[in-house]
């Protein structure tokens, strides 16, 4: 299966690297903006790692980081292919989360 669009929820430390990695094709959903903002600054750093490191272009890794950005779970998985979960390991928080994520991602999306 060829996965397009990717979902991360949870943009703390493991979920926005991730989230870069993935951004040249998906999106990225965090509970709050607060949030939100602070994985943008953390994904800013990484930019500059990608630049240095890997010489990404940087035209690819603006537009990338223009996706990561999304507050709404319902939005964020409309379209997924693939739903990749980083968040807390506590088990209300996962149970609300997948018994929200169950039923407003569509059939083809694999968790
Ligand atoms: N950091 C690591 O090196 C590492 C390694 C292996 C596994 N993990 C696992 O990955 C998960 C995340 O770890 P972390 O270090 O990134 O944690 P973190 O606390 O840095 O980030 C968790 C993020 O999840 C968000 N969140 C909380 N509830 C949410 C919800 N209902 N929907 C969407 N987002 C929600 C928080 O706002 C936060 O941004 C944990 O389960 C952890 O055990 C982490």
């Amino acid at each position: 299966m060829n996965y397009t669009n990717i979902t991360v929820a949870g943009s703390g430390v493991l979920g926005n690297q991730i989230a870069f990695q993935t951004a040249f094709k998906g999106f990225n959903y965090d509970i709050n903006e607060e949030a939100l903002e602070k994985a943008k600054e953390r994904i800013a750093e990484l930019k500059t790692h990608y630049e240095a490191d890997l010489n990404a272009p940087v035209s690819e890794l603006n537009a990338a980081i223009e996706r990561i950005a999304n507050s709404d779970l319902t939005q964020a998985v409309a379209d997924a292919d693939l739903v990749i979960e980083a968040i807390p390991e506590v088990v209300q928080i996962k149970i609300d989360f997948y018994t929200k994520l169950g039923q407003a991602a569509p059939a083809k999306t694999v968790f």
